[in-house]
């Protein structure tokens, strides 16, 4: 069993983190998070709740009451209890996307998750995915990786996604969409998404994941050998 390090992998909309960061912590044998599936719970409790998405009053109180448990099987399926009630498929449907980067941005919401991320990277051993992992939740990992793919590629992996869930889907919305999103991921003012300066840069647009995970598990293991 490798050293047990941290490992943060952030990137824009689509670039194909959460394969590679299962993928990579399925070969270390380490833990991973996918911390956007906590903004997404937020943003679902806020629509379940009505909650306007411009009351930060409100979704701050909503984030610090919501209990969020993520949790691996070792078959590699993950599911996302929101105050005990399975919402793996929930947060993920279009109308939490379209709202998530709005709640996400909130700086009370985001010090609240923050937090309960860096109490998840305590104990080290894990992979964690989301957008200022490197820069803000883990600025100590030993190992930052930004996955970068042209706009195009983005909404074609975020297409599959959707069709395999049963969503019709029009390309040319969803790479709007994708470009919305980033947008307001990286000019908000709290935590924006940006590569930190001791990041690598991979360009997935012509990669499939398992080169990916291969390239990524190869500099960790060459760096723990
Ligand atoms: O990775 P994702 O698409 O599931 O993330 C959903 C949203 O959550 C994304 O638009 C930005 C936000 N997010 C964030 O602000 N910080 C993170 N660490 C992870 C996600």
């Amino acid at each position: 069993m490798p050293e047990k390090v941290n490992i943060a992998i952030d990137g824009p909309a689509g670039a194909g983190k959460s394969t590679v960061a299962r993928g990579v912590a399925g070969a270390l044998g380490f833990r991973y998070l996918d911390t956007g599936a906590m903004y997404r719970a937020v943003a679902l409790l806020a629509l379940e709740k009505k909650i306007d998405i411009y009351d930060h009053h409100s979704l701050c109180e909503l984030a610090k009451d919501a209990k969020i448990d993520i949790i691996n099987s070792n078959s590699g399926e993950t599911t996302v209890l929101l105050n005990g009630a399975d919402v793996s498929a929930a947060i993920r449907t279009p109308r939490v996307t379209k709202i998530v980067s709005d709640v996400s941005k909130v700086p009370g919401v985001r010090s609240i998750l923050v937090e309960a991320q860096k109490m998840l990277a305590r104990s080290g051993g894990v992979v964690m995915e989301g957008r200022d992992i490197g820069t803000v939740v883990m600025p100590d990992a030993r190992y930052k990786f930004y996955l970068v793919a042209s706009a195009l590629e983005r909404a074609g992996r975020r297409a599959r996604d959707l069709e395999r869930m049963g969503f019709s889907v029009n390309l040319k919305d969803l790479a709007d969409e994708i470009k919305r999103r980033d947008h307001i991921d990286s000019s908000r003012e709290a935590d924006p998404l940006k590569p930190a300066e001791d990041a690598i840069i991979i360009d997935c647009t012509s990669m499939s994941a398992e080169e990916v995970i291969n390239s990524i598990v190869t500099t960790v293991a060459e760096g723990l050998s």
